[in-house]
């Protein structure tokens, strides 16, 4: 007779199969592939989510890892470095070690243009800059930036014609990694490499890459929204794909992305706005994509760029891969999610009203509930690191409380603000997420809807314009730095149930 050490014991649990599951897979007579998968599901999910249950809390052998690490998304897990920013649980983000209030208080700022507009935000440029280098830029320095960013914004014809030629119904985040990865063509690193060059020089092509490609986004993103949504034909015939206003070398990134979307009192000015309503959306540009730029490394969009970089693609290639992780639900997407929830949840509310938009708290905490219910996550809240309200909603709404007509006129604003004060109640009774406050997903989509940005599908384009900059300048330093290929080591079930401890 022989006795089985402990660990063969907790094999036998884990891999002998139910009676019930290998009957019925002996019995059903499949033969597609389809079919044979959906016959294996059962079984599988099943020892999957015992062992997930079980031995979560237990190690992988000797090693710090945890099995619940392993089979639970690495949440947490330190085996990422990343210099220029890193979330704190209660602080939120700190941009080398600095909160969003000190970076709006010491970044520079472009001045405002007329003075009617009595604050200005801290610019993407400035934070290109501190995340970089982990200097605080000066004014002069920022302008210097611009205008280089401003003299390479024009894109080539090849990348015009592609983006003319997509199909309006391809999703922009999907025309957006296209583009990207066409600049793959103008790359000095991928050239250089191709020549040979010694490993101390990537960091100076990489350096060169980056800086082209957050050049060239404003203008990717502004033909994305006129060829998707903003398309008129000259004479009633020819579609005219021109953009309703240029790049100027005078000018910052975001006034020049907010002048070629149309935005300005410069350009065609697509909605009418005021002389201080268009800086403020040239401001609020400022803020948001000075405030997405960089999250620390592990969220989807800073982690793929940095992975697909490590096998020394180019920066297009990597952040194409990172645009394509932005373009997911749970992350950049749900912006665009939040903004159609809440128009979603008034036109409903409204009709149950009998066409009043005076729903009461319970309306709003029932519709809440029954969305819970049907096993979707109330878009807008949660977060996988942060366990607070995510200090980036802070700053957004700050923008907003600043600007009372904000408040005075726009209902889908309110309704945000109340949701904000219903959710996390609900959230908390649900019982469910780890963080029931709102992110900053809550509260960006609805500000660019309130200026007459109403295609909520684009807000992540814009997202993707910012989020460039903390990952790129991280990859300028993985060179800089001779980080390796990132290779790590996965196991199959039946090893992580030996090496349980
Ligand atoms: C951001 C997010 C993906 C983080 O995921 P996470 O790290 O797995 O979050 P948690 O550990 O708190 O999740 C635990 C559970 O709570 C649920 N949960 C988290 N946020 C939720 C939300 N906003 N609404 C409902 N349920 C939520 C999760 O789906 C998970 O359920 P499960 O155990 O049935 O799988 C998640 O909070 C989410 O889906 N939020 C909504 C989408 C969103 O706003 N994304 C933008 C993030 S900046």
């Amino acid at each position: 007779m022989f006795s089985l050490t402990r660990q063969q014991a907790l094999h036998r649990v884990y891999t002998t199969p139910s009676p019930c599951l290998y009957v019925s897979a002996h019995r059903s007579l499949v033969t597609d592939l389809k079919a044979t998968l959906k016959s294996v599901i059962p079984a599988r999910r099943e020892r999957f989510l015992k062992v997930k249950k079980e031995l979560s809390g237990k190690t992988f052998g000797d090693e710090k890892t945890s099995i619940g690490s392993i089979l639970g998304g690495m949440r947490s897990q330190k085996s990422l470095y990343w210099e220029s920013s890193m979330i704190d649980m209660d602080k939120g983000i700190l941009f080398h070690g600095k909160t969003i209030e000190e970076c709006q208080a010491e970044l520079p700022q472009i001045p405002s243009i007329s003075g009617s507009s009595e604050i200005n935000e801290m610019v993407p440029e400035a934070m290109f800059w501190f995340l970089l280098t982990g200097k605080i830029p000066t004014q002069d320095q920022i302008t210097g930036l611009s205008r280089e960013l401003a003299e390479l914004g024009e894109l080539p014809d090849y990348v015009k014609k592609t983006l003319d030629n997509l199909p309006a119904t391809l999703h922009p985040m999907s025309q957006l990694s296209i583009a990207i990865t066409l600049l793959n063509n103008e790359s000095k690193f991928a050239r250089a490499y191709e020549k040979g060059i010694p490993k101390a020089e990537y960091w100076e092509h990489v350096y060169d890459d980056t800086i082209n490609l957050i050049a060239k986004l404003p203008q990717i993103a502004a033909k994305i929204y006129h060829n998707t949504y903003k398309l008129n034909r000259i004479n009633g015939d020819k579609l005219d794909y021109s953009l309703p206003g240029k790049i100027d070398l005078t000018k910052d990134l975001s006034y020049n992305y907010a002048n070629m979307l149309g935005m300005t009192q410069e350009s065609a000015n697509i909605n009418g706005l005021t002389e201080v309503q268009s800086q403020d959306f040239v401001n609020l540009l400022r803020l948001y994509i000075a405030l997405h730029g960089d999250h620390e490394g592990g969220n989807v969009s800073a982690h793929s760029t940095h992975l697909v970089g490590s096998s020394l693609a180019d920066p297009y290639l990597s952040y194409s891969a990172g645009i394509q992780g932005l373009a997911g639900p749970l992350h950049g997407l749900a912006a665009q999610e939040v903004v159609r929830f809440v128009l979603e949840m008034n036109e409903a509310l409204t009709k149950e009203n009998n066409g009043s938009t005076q729903y009461t708290n319970k309306q709003i905490k029932s519709y809440l509930w029954n969305h819970l219910n049907s096993g979707r996550v109330i878009p807008g809240y949660g977060h996988a690191v942060l366990r607070k309200a995510d200090p980036r909603f802070d700053a957004m709404m700050a923008f907003a409380a600043a600007r009372p007509t904000i408040k005075e006129q726009d209902p889908t604003f309110n309704l945000v603000v109340k949701l904000s004060e219903i959710v996390p109640d609900i959230l908390k009774e649900h019982g469910k997420t780890k963080n029931p406050y709102p992110n900053v997903d809550s509260s960006s989509g609805v500000l660019f809807h309130h200026y007459g940005i109403k295609e909520t599908l684009y807000y992540t384009v814009i997202f993707g314009v910012s989020r460039a900059l903390g990952p790129l300048s991280q990859l300028i330093w993985d060179r800089i730095l001779g980080l390796p290929i990132e290779r790590p080591k996965s196991v199959n079930l039946d090893t992580i149930i030996k090496n349980a401890k």
